[in-house]
């Protein structure tokens, strides 16, 4: 993708004309240099924002050499796409609904994903249960926001389930995907004290708020090689127990 961007800027320019073997291989170098990440969402879109704002500060084309280069919906109406579209970034629409069968569909997304050749595949409120096919394609690039304190709560309604539960603590994890649904080695995590009396939206909110600094945070360590699955584990350099645990009152 990033190569036919290049060469096509290229090509209309003079000095490829004259020398359109040279830039041709350096479109390639700049190509092989540049890691994708593609974000796969299926709503609202505020982590996918979090994530290119972050890209945006923190200058992840120059700092880890890597952009988001496509956004996936399984949903036509998200309203993700358009913020995708606001950052110039391709938005695609794979729509579940289209396909008759699971593995039809993650087959499709599979192939489509590819065309990126990603150095990670993030689920970025991605609402779809993924097969273990799909999963096994993507070892240790493939990672899942979630808004609870795994193990604990899996699946929906996690605050009004945390709320119902009284716990006192709760919040946001991200985590490589496994095979099972909302599970796989824990990167790091985001917890916040539940107030006495507190409501779902106000639980919601505050977590949705870790969820925007956690997510691009453990992105850019993978992307920096600081964080990397190894075998069922999440192998981790120079990084303490505070970087991986934040915690909110
Ligand atoms: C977030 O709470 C995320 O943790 C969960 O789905 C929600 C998506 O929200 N997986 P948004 O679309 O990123 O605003």
């Amino acid at each position: 993708m990033a190569t036919r961007k290049y060469t096509d800027r290229m090509r209309n320019t003079l000095i490829f004309r004259r020398f359109p073997k040279g830039l041709r291989a350096l479109a390639g170098t700049i190509d092989a240099v540049m890691k994708s990440l593609v974000c796969l969402i299926s709503g609202r879109g505020s982590n996918l924002q979090a994530i290119l704002q972050a890209q945006r500060d923190q200058r992840w084309e120059q700092t880890l050499d890597a952009r988001v280069a496509a956004v996936i919906s399984n949903r036509a109406q998200a309203p993700g796409l358009a913020i995708a579209r606001d950052h110039g970034v391709e938005a695609h629409v794979v729509a579940h609904d289209a396909f008759g069968s699971r593995s039809a569909f993650d087959a499709a997304l599979a192939q489509l994903i590819d065309r990126y050749e990603p150095a990670l595949v993030v689920l970025a409120g991605f609402l779809r249960v993924l097969t273990p096919d799909f999963v096994a394609r993507y070892p240790g690039r493939l990672i899942n926001i979630h808004p609870s304190l795994l193990p604990a709560f899996a699946g929906l309604q996690t605050h009004r389930r945390a709320l119902d539960a009284g716990v006192r603590v709760h919040g946001t994890t991200v985590h490589f995907v496994s095979g099972e649904l909302d599970a796989g080695p824990i990167i790091a995590q985001a917890a916040l004290a539940v107030a006495p009396g507190e409501s779902e939206a106000s639980l919601a909110a505050r977590v949705l708020a870790l969820e925007h600094v956690l997510l691009p945070r453990c992105i850019a360590w993978i992307l920096a090689g600081t964080v990397r699955l190894e075998g069922r584990r999440v192998a981790v350099d120079g990084l303490a127990a505070a970087d991986l645990l934040t915690f909110a009152a």
